[in-house]
C-alpha cells in the first residue's frame, strides 16, 4: 500500500500523516508556547514580589545610575531585616592569600558597625567541590541567610566574605567573574608586596602547628607584644633549591588573578599599604561606600624585626636571591613608606 493514501486499509478516510504530524507538532508547540508564557510571568511577578520591588520602594535618589547594580536590598529567608530592610547592601569579596594580612585586615572591617565580613567560608571543601557548590554557597550568603559570628545588631550596609587563592578561585575564575558581575559583587584583592616575607610568615605558621608554642596552642595570629615575641623567635631555614621557584609561584598566582578578575568593579590594596599608610582603609570604606571612620583591631603584627633577624639560613637567601629578578625582596620591609 501506498504511505501517503488517503484512505487506511480498512477504508476509513484518515488524515495523511505529514498533516497529522504537523497538528502534533502544532498542539506541541502550543503548550510549549503557554507554560513559556506563565514562566516568564511567574518570573516578572516574582521579580516585582522581591528585590525590585523593595528597590523602588526603598531606593534613595542618592544612588548615581551607573552603581544601582551594587546597590541590594536583600531578603534573608531566616530572618527579617527589620528597620534595616531599607538599608542598601554592597556586596564584596576580599581575595587574598595566606599569611597577606588578611585575618587582621577582616579585624579592622569588623570593627566598623556597617560591615559584615563572614571569614573563609570556602575553607570547607564540599563548598568548593564544584561551581554548584560554589555559586550554592555564594547566593546563601549575599541573601544575608549566613548566620556566623559576624551578624551583627547594626545595620549592615556591606556583606562580604574573605577567599583565598587556593579556594577554587582560580579554577573556577570564568564563572565565578560572570557570577560577580551578574550579582554586582565588588572585590578587594588584599595582597603581600614582599613575598619573601609571605613565605616566611607561612613557614613558620606551619611550624607552630605543630610546635604549638603558645602554651601549647596553635595561634596564627595574636593579640599581645609578649606573644607576638615568642613567635617571631622561631626562625624558619628556607629551602633555597625551591624559593625562586616558590616565589616566582606566588606571584605568578597574583599575576593570574588580576587578569582574570579585572573586569569586575574591584580595588586592588597591598598589606604594606595598611600598615605604613591609614589612608589605605578610607580608600576601602569609600569603596564599599560605608562612612569613613577609624578601624580598630587588637591582633598584633608578629614579625616587625628586619628581614636578617628572621631567617635562619640569611646569608644562603640572601646570596640566592641577590642579583635576581628578586633582590628588592631583599630590603623590602613591610613598613613601606
Ligand atoms: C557538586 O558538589 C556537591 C557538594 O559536594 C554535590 O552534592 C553535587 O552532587 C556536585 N554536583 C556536580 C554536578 O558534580
Ligand atoms: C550603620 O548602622 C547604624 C546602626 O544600626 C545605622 O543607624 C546606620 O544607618 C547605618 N549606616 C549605613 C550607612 O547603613
Ligand atoms: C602561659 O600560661 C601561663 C600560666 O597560666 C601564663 O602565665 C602565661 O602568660 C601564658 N603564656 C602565654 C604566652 O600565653
Ligand atoms: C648583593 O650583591 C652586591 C654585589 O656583590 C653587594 O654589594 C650587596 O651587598 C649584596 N646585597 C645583599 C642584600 O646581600
Amino acid at each position: 500500500m501506498h504511505p501517503y493514501s488517503l484512505k487506511s486499509s480498512k477504508g476509513a478516510p484518515i488524515l495523511p500523516r505529514p498533516v497529522f504530524f504537523f497538528f502534533v507538532a502544532l498542539c506541541g508547540f502550543y503548550v510549549y508556547y503557554l507554560s513559556f508564557n506563565q514562566i516568564t510571568l511567574e518570573n516578572r511577578k516574582e521579580g516585582y514580589n522581591g528585590e525590585e520591588q523593595r528597590a523602588n520602594i526603598c531606593r534613595k535618589p542618592s544612588v548615581p545610575y551607573e552603581e544601582l547594580c551594587y546597590v541590594h536590598f536583600p531578603k534573608p529567608t531566616s530572618y527579617s531585616r527589620g528597620e534595616c530592610s531599607c538599608t542598601p547592601v554592597r556586596f564584596f569579596v576580599i581575595v587574598s592569600m595566606q599569611r597577606s594580612g588578611s585575618g587582621w585586615f577582616e579585624t579592622l572591617l569588623y570593627s566598623h558597625p556597617n560591615i559584615s565580613s563572614n571569614g573563609e567560608i570556602f575553607n570547607r571543601v564540599d563548598r568548593r567541590e564544584n561551581i554548584s557548590s560554589i555559586l550554592q554557597t555564594l547566593d546563601k550568603l549575599y541573601n544575608l541567610d549566613w548566620l556566623t559570628s559576624a551578624a551583627k545588631n547594626d545595620c549592615t550596609a556591606a556583606f562580604g566574605l574573605k577567599w583565598m587563592l587556593n579556594q577554587g578561585i582560580l579554577e573556577n575564575h570564568d564563572d565565578i567573574v560572570s557570577y560577580l558581575n551578574k550579582k554586582g559583587v565588588s572585590i578587594i584583592f588584599l595582597f603581600r608586596r614582599n613575598t619573601l616575607r609571605q613565605v616566611i610568615s607561612v613557614l613558620a605558621n606551619d611550624y607552630d602547628k605543630d610546635a604549638k608554642q603558645l602554651n601549647g596552642t596553635h595561634k596564627s595570629h595574636v593579640h599581645s607584644k609578649e606573644e607576638a615575641e615568642i613567635l617571631a623567635k622561631f626562625k624558619p631555614k628556607l629551602d633555597t633549591s625551591t624559593l625562586i621557584a616558590n616565589i616566582r609561584n606566588i606571584e605568578k598566582a597574583i599575576k593570574d588573578c588580576l587578569d582574570h578578575f579585572k573586569s569586575t568593579r574591584h580595588m586592588i590594596l597591598y598589606y604594606e599599604d595598611i600598615i605604613g599608610n591609614s589612608n589605605a582603609l578610607s580608600r576601602v570604606q569609600e569603596f564599599l561606600r560605608v562612612p569613613v571612620r577609624p578601624l580598630m583591631s587588637r591582633q598584633v603584627k608578629i614579625h616587625t624585626r628586619p628581614l636578617p633577624d628572621l631567617i635562619k639560613n640569611w646569608e644562603d637567601v640572601s646570596s640566592k636571591l641577590n642579583g635576581t629578578e628578586f633582590a628588592h625582596l631583599l630590603d623590602g620591609s613591610d613598613y613601606a613608606k
